[in-house]
């Protein structure tokens, strides 16, 4: 599998470099150069740790989350006051764990991102399934959250049983969705699930489109080595056939694909916090994308907080890129939306996309994974199941590896993926 990974990596970086990360970074970070830059807030608490996620979440304590807000906006405020005035930037999204749990200071948050950045595409924050109150849901609006998303994973209780989660109340959701509206309502499912057929799926989108939602993610299940999960993946021809219908069934539908896993029934719905060109992460784990490097926080919330409380980054890892280590994340990255623009990478790169990769672009071609329209480059229905395959060898060979390692160590001296 990494074999796989590692020499799609060699030939696609013309290089025998492997992705290093060091145990060294910047304390000044390189966003005011940065077109394009989105923000990410990270909070890591749940009120109960499900055994199949591999994110990085601590059980929620009222205390601990206080007490992590108050470093977060320190750090907010050590990062943001690095750059006199304030910078334009497209979104926010809060991730986590459960950013809903930390409702009553979510305004704080903002307000202390807006001293030093111009949010000027909207503000996400992702929700679980027993946060979808009206009165949760009306703070975060005040707060200024235009699109949420909430963790649904299946309305089907055994599926939910599957994944050891609690049945869903549907209807006080609705009526919870109903009094509160937002820009986007996303709901997450996940799929190729022991036993999913492609009726359950589709009345589970169905259902989302019914309950409240214009926008669904429909994550395909990852075994990630360090979990605890008793469900087995299932079969990639399997798999392969119920990707393919269900795409066809929101096509046919009318709902556009947004991103690999996303559809939306109404154009203006969207919820991504990946495909942006660079961006700034605050938190534990946050991750933050610059022109020429990529860094990663401490998964440690204590070591978090020591960090903070000297007035240093909570950086744990840095990799410096090379020019096409930096184009290949680019374009992976990129290429989730379904689409690229070559104008967008010379634009980024000063240099033409077909100048770089003219000869797997013919080869993608001919493959029948994308078609070109005057330089616009769009994925298959093909083309997207091998995007979503290879993503899958790449989440496993590449961030399983390095969460794996993070988890257990605040901060690791070296990693080479
Ligand atoms: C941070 S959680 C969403 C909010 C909230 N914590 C919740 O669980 O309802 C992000 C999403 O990642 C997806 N996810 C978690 N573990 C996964 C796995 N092993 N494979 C695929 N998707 C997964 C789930 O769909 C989940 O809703
Ligand atoms: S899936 Fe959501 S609620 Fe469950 S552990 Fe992960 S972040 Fe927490």
């Amino acid at each position: 599998m990494s074999f796989i990974t590692s020499l799609t990596r060699m030939w696609l970086t013309r290089s025998v470099q492997p992705f290093t990360f060091k145990n060294e970074y910047d304390q000044t970070l390189p966003f005011a150069e940065c077109e394009n830059l989105g923000l990410y807030v990270h909070i890591p608490f749940c009120k109960s740790i499900c055994n199949f996620c591999p994110y990085c979440k601590v059980l929620y304590s009222k205390e601990l989350c206080e007490k992590y807000i108050d470093a977060l906006v320190q750090e907010i405020h050590l990062v943001g006051s690095q750059h006199a005035g304030k910078k334009k930037v497209t979104s926010l999204y809060f991730g986590g764990g459960t950013p809903a749990l930390a409702t009553n200071r979510t305004k704080e948050i903002i307000d202390a991102l807006k001293e030093h950045f111009i949010i000027s595409e909207g503000i996400g924050l992702e929700l679980h399934p027993d946060n979808v109150t009206v009165d949760v849901l009306q703070t975060l609006k005040d707060a200024g959250v235009t699109k949420i998303s909430i963790g649904v994973q299946s309305f089907r209780n055994k599926f939910q049983s599957i994944l050891g989660r609690k049945k869903i109340d549907i209807s006080a959701m609705r009526s919870a969705l109903e009094a509160v509206p937002f820009e986007t309502v996303s709901m997450d499912f996940i799929f190729a699930l022991p036993g999913q057929t492609y009726d359950d799926l589709k009345s589970d989108i169905d259902e989302a489109f019914a309950s409240g939602a214009n926008h669904v993610a429909i994550y395909p299940f990852i075994d990630f080595t360090f979990t605890e999960s008793p469900v087995a993946a299932m079969p990639k021809k399997e798999k392969r056939e119920l990707l393919d219908a269900i795409t066809q069934y929101c096509l046919n539908k009318g709902y556009s694909r947004s991103s690999i896993w996303t559809f939306s029934s109404v154009p203006d719905a969207n919820y991504s916090s990946m495909t942006r060109d660079n961006f700034l992460g605050f938190g534990c784990s946050a991750t933050s994308l610059f022109k020429e490097q990529f860094k990663i926080n401490t998964f440690d919330v204590e070591s978090y907080f020591e960090r903070i409380s000297i007035g240093k980054l909570a950086t744990s890892l840095t990799i410096r890129f090379t020019k096409r280590q930096r184009m290949i994340y680019w374009l992976f990255w990129t290429a989730y939306s379904t689409k690229v623009e070559a104008s967008d990478f010379e634009r980024f790169f000063g240099v033409p996309l077909k100048k770089m990769y003219g000869f797997e672009l013919w080869l993608a071609k001919r493959l029948g994974f994308i078609k070109e329209d005057e330089g616009t480059y769009e994925m298959t229905l093909k083309g997207a199941f091998y995007y979503h395959y290879y993503e899958h060898f790449y989440t496993l060979s590449y961030i399983d590896k390095m969460w794996g390692i993070m988890r257990k160590e605040a901060f690791p001296e070296r990693i080479e993926l």
